[in-house]
């Protein structure tokens, strides 16, 4: 196996963009182009290029578009990367995350080595930026942007670089320490999504329950104040986690429950414990309620959650935030075969609450029960856990955008202010009563299942039944958890969530 992604370094510095040498120079264009912007003097060094290129309609600065220029030794670098930011009034963080991974991704594609990021500078005061959100958000999106998943690719190696060298670049030393504020945080959580992005496209022959334990305790290993520990078959069983060994039974390989916990230093019996829980199905074949074949190998994207908790974690440690939290990864394999579990089964959780199978099929809830009841029986509150919970949230909201429901507005209200600044796009459905209701069993105490419509909804009432008094949101991410990549030139997971959650964690101290 050749294990060879690329490596990005991303850093800071005062210089001057048109002298500093690199394979591209990569510059941010507002759609007005007007005023004494650093694009209308890269013009006048290019004897008008951009404008040409404007003009023949070639270039819209609009998000999402770019160019390429040769410079011809006008300039210091090689080549020009022209990056549409939209309108001045509209430049948000996202907008330059967006603009900065559009730029390494170009980079990978032509084998630049060297890229000289300016995108944040003619961003107008008026828009008063916060240049350390600037810096994280550029350095996150440039993380991103030059990630490949090609560890199993014999060829890999020659067809990209394999180090890329970004530098954000400001004549202004001032705006250059405050982008480093926010770079070296942005480095982190970049790593980490990519960390996590690598995980999740690994395929169900390599991450199963046992080695993505065995994965979460080396991560642990290496990072300050994170302890990782794994409930095995036997002590779940002993621990009367009914709904992991249920899901978990009909594979040769057993489930598990990875608990990681954070503490940072200096915490005292006040700081609050926040508990991260996240579904790991390392593949989904539904059970013996098998699912069609057609798709069914983006079921290996069914871990997503739990994956997006991981990545979350460490970033959380590595950032030293000052909140104590638990990491619960609840994760087995839903497989048909002799010893698995059946539709009509009645299966006692965690929370000493019965449950009839009706479908083996939707299995998340059922691992998620046991970890959501342990998460508050190990102090948490609030609790958000993440999963690839249901097909029908896909029908609702799209691939792009997560359903967040929960028992609590302010936490929700959070979630909402989280996705803000990540980009990570939420949307808030409900899960109250009448939900609650359609998950009532005729001979248990809840089924699996609830009725044809509001599958979302019924899915995170079921989960809301094993939550007594903590504050608890549910972020269904079935659609960019498992489709997200959609457009990008990286095909595979996204790591969406692990901004998500760390941005939320981040704004509770
Ligand atoms: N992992 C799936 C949900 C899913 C489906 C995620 C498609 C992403 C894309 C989940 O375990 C599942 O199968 N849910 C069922 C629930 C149903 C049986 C009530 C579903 O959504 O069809
Ligand atoms: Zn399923
Ligand atoms: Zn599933």
């Amino acid at each position: 196996m050749a294990k060879s992604l690329i490596h990005i370094s991303v850093k800071a510095q005062k210089d001057d963009i048109f002298t500093m040498p690199a394979d591209l120079l990569a510059i941010g264009v507002f759609s007005e182009f007007d005023g004494k912007s650093l694009v209308k003097a890269l013009d006048k060094k290019l004897g008008g290029a951009v404008e040409k290129v404007r003009n023949l309609g070639d270039f819209e600065a609009k998000a999402g578009k770019s160019c390429l220029l040769y410079s011809g030794g006008k300039i210091g670098a090689k080549r020009i990367l022209l990056v549409g930011l939209g309108k001045r009034k509209d430049v948000k963080p996202d907008v330059l995350w967006k603009a900065a991974s559009l730029a390494t991704g170009k980079a990978v594609g032509l084998k630049a080595k060297s890229v000289v990021l300016s995108l944040h500078t003619d961003i107008p005061a008026s828009a008063k930026p916060d240049m350390a959100a600037v810096g994280q958000a550029i350095t996150e999106g440039a993380c991103f942007g030059a990630f490949r998943y090609d560890e199993y690719m014999s060829e890999a190696a020659k067809k990209r670089p394999a180090k890329i060298n970004a530098v954000l670049v400001d004549a202004d030393l001032s705006v250059v320490t405050r982008l480093r504020k926010g770079l070296s945080t942005g480095l982190i959580t970049g790593q980490a999504q990519n960390y996590a992005r690598t995980l999740a496209n690994r395929p169900a022959n390599v991450i199963n329950p046992v080695t993505l334990a065995a994965e979460a305790q080396k991560m642990a290993r290496n990072i300050v104040g994170l302890r990782c520990s794994v409930l095995d078959e036997k002590q779940l069983a002993a621990k009367k986690m009914g709904g992991i060994l249920a899901v978990g039974q009909g594979s040769v390989t057993p489930p598990r429950l990875i608990v990681l916990q954070y503490t940072p230093t200096g915490a005292g019996k006040n700081t609050p414990t926040v508990g991260l829980v996240g579904k790991a199905i390392t593949f989904d074949s539904g059970g013996i309620s098998l699912k069609p074949g057609d798709g069914m190998q983006d079921m290996k994207f069914d871990k997503s959650g739990g994956i997006a908790v991981l990545g979350a974690i460490q970033a959380i440690a590595r950032l030293k935030l000052k909140v104590k939290v638990y990491g619960l990864i609840p994760s087995a394999e839903n497989m048909p075969g002799t010893g698995s579990y059946r539709p009509g089964d009645i299966v006692t959780t965690f929370s000493g609450k019965t449950v009839e199978i009706q479908n083996t099929d939707a299995e998340g809830r059922m691992i998620l029960c046991d970890a959501i009841a342990y998460a508050e029986k190990l102090g948490c509150s609030p609790i958000v856990d993440m999963a690839t919970l249901t097909g029908a949230c896909v029908v609702a909201l799209g691939q792009k955008r997560a359903g967040v429901m929960g028992n609590d507005e302010r936490l929700v209200e959070r979630l909402k202010e989280a996705s803000a600044k990540t980009g990570e796009r939420v949307w808030h459905l409900p899960c109250d009563d009448e939900f609650v209701d359609a998950m009532k069993s005729k001979i248990a105490d809840l089924k699996n299942i609830g009725g044809k419509w509001g599958g979302a909804c019924t899915a995170a009432a079921f989960l809301s039944q094993f939550v007594e008094k903590a504050k608890w949101a549910h972020v269904d991410i079935a659609g960019p958890g498992v489709w997200g990549a959609g457009e990008t030139d990286a095909p595979g997971s996204v790591g969406f969530g692990v901004r998500l959650l760390t941005s939320f964690v981040q704004d509770l101290k």
